[in-house]
């Protein structure tokens, strides 16, 4: 089974392979709205773009080609476009206006818009300079030594956009690794980036280049699938070619901690992302401790992870998952609400979880707060629950895993388990 592509990865590779000096292939990319919304913003600043049937061709011209987009670019719920794009842009010398949806737009921006300010940038944001709609001016812009008050790959990477274009070096102090994508990238396109220890540190940049990128499977997808063929009887589910860097598969090793029967075969690297495939075979789970340390490198997993303690053998808290609560909704309270219906004795704290498992729930009403993480996890839950589940609003998983529903009827012998509605 192959799942989307990976959606940090292909925002990176439109974003930076807009930059590059030659044609960028992008293969397989991932297919969702979140970076069709990365694709149409550097379309507007003047990219072309080839669409072929496994992926793009952005024809880059260098990094300084890029031209001031004629209309507000509308990022709808991508956090990811949002934030990246603010980094970009604080290096281009023109104006650009940026908003998104309902819950973009109530999204903390200050955690890039500070520093980037700091660096030179204009930027007018609402509610003094914490949310969309934003008007970046760039150009002209400084270094900068920043440690990152929140492990964030989002404000790591927007910085590194931003020190392209810097007269001086930035130099970025994590508290705690994150996803690495971009660093990764930067390297193979050429850019003098450097890494010691959790300092890392961008030269002023001349030039990018790379002419292919083929995108891994996404690990963030593939999570939904894993707990699925882990806790359901008897299943056995082989996820081909998915992405394993290790800032992203932290939830590889809870399940595997937790007695999950997991192998890995790991495939053959291009030198840039581990890669590799995953069998997963059905088998019981015990709770566990999940330490602050551990949610960067699981951040998007924890709603999935919550399914996955409801099923095992006594109690799982995950800890230092304040950062949960800014995400596409407040996660933290809505797999709470959402997993009590089925009958799960799961309790959020400020910034924790705490899950007492069990064996057997009842399928139930739901609803996905608009928050695609949110809905697959809860048709995972309905899945394993007895009788019918009903899960409200579930376009949005449109924004990472299109055709969720229909993988899920793949991967379920049968094939009428799941049932899209309008
Ligand atoms: C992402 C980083 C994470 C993650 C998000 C994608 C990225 O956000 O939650 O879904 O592509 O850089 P933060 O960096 O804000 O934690």
């Amino acid at each position: 089974m192959l799942v989307p592509g990976d959606k940090s990865i292909t925002h990176r590779a439109i974003l930076l392979g807009s930059l590059a000096s030659d044609d960028v292939k992008i293969i397989h990319p991932a297919p969702g709205d979140d970076c069709a919304r990365s694709l149409a913003a550097v379309r507007a600043m003047g990219i072309a773009v080839e669409i072929l049937d496994d992926g793009w061709i952005l024809r880059g011209q260098g990094l300084r080609s890029l031209h001031e987009p004629d209309d507000v670019l509308d990022l709808g719920n991508s956090g990811t476009s949002a934030r990246l794009l603010m980094g970009l842009l604080a290096g281009q010398p023109f104006l650009t206006m940026l908003t998104g949806d309902c819950s973009l737009r109530s999204r903390p921006m200050s955690r890039v818009t500070v520093p980037l300010l700091s660096m030179g940038a204009r930027i007018w944001a609402r509610n003094d300079g914490s949310h969309l709609p934003a008007a970046i001016m760039g150009g002209d812009i400084s270094g900068i030594k920043y440690r990152l008050p929140v492990p964030s790959a989002q404000v790591k990477s927007a910085l590194l956009l931003a020190g392209l274009y810097a007269d001086s070096p930035v130099e970025i102090t994590e508290p705690l690794p994150s996803r690495d994508h971009t660093e990764k990238m930067l390297v193979a396109m050429g850019a003098p980036l450097t890494k010691e220890k959790n300092v890392i540190r961008l030269e002023p940049c001349e030039e990018l280049e790379h002419g292919r990128f083929t995108i891994p499977g996404d690990f963030s997808s593939a999570a939904f699938l894993m707990v699925l063929a882990a806790l359901l009887d008897g299943s056995r589910l082989i996820l081909k070619d998915i992405g394993l860097n290790p800032t992203r598969t932290g939830l590889l090793s809870v399940l595997q901690r937790m007695g999950a029967r997991i192998t890995v075969t790991p495939g053959k690297s291009d030198g840039w992302e581990e890669r590799g495939d995953l069998e997963v075979t059905a088998g019981p789970l015990k709770g566990t401790i999940v330490e602050s340390g551990e949610v960067p490198l699981l951040i998007d997993e924890v709603p999935i992870l919550a399914v996955a303690a409801a099923f095992a053998e006594g109690e799982t808290v995950i800890r230092g998952a304040g950062e949960l609560r800014v995400k596409e909704t407040d996660r933290l309270a809505a797999v709470t609400t959402e997993l009590a219906r089925f009958g799960v004795e799961i309790k959020s704290f400020e910034d924790e979880l705490l899950i007492m498992g069990r064996g057997s729930y009842s399928g139930c009403r739901c609803q996905t707060h608009g928050d695609h993480r949110m809905g697959m996890s809860l048709a995972v839950m309905g899945l394993l629950s007895e009788g019918e589940t009903v899960i409200e609003g579930v376009s949005c998983i449109d924004t990472s895993f299109p055709g969720f529903a229909r993988t899920l009827d793949t991967v379920l012998t049968g094939g009428s388990a799941v049932k899209e509605v309008s």
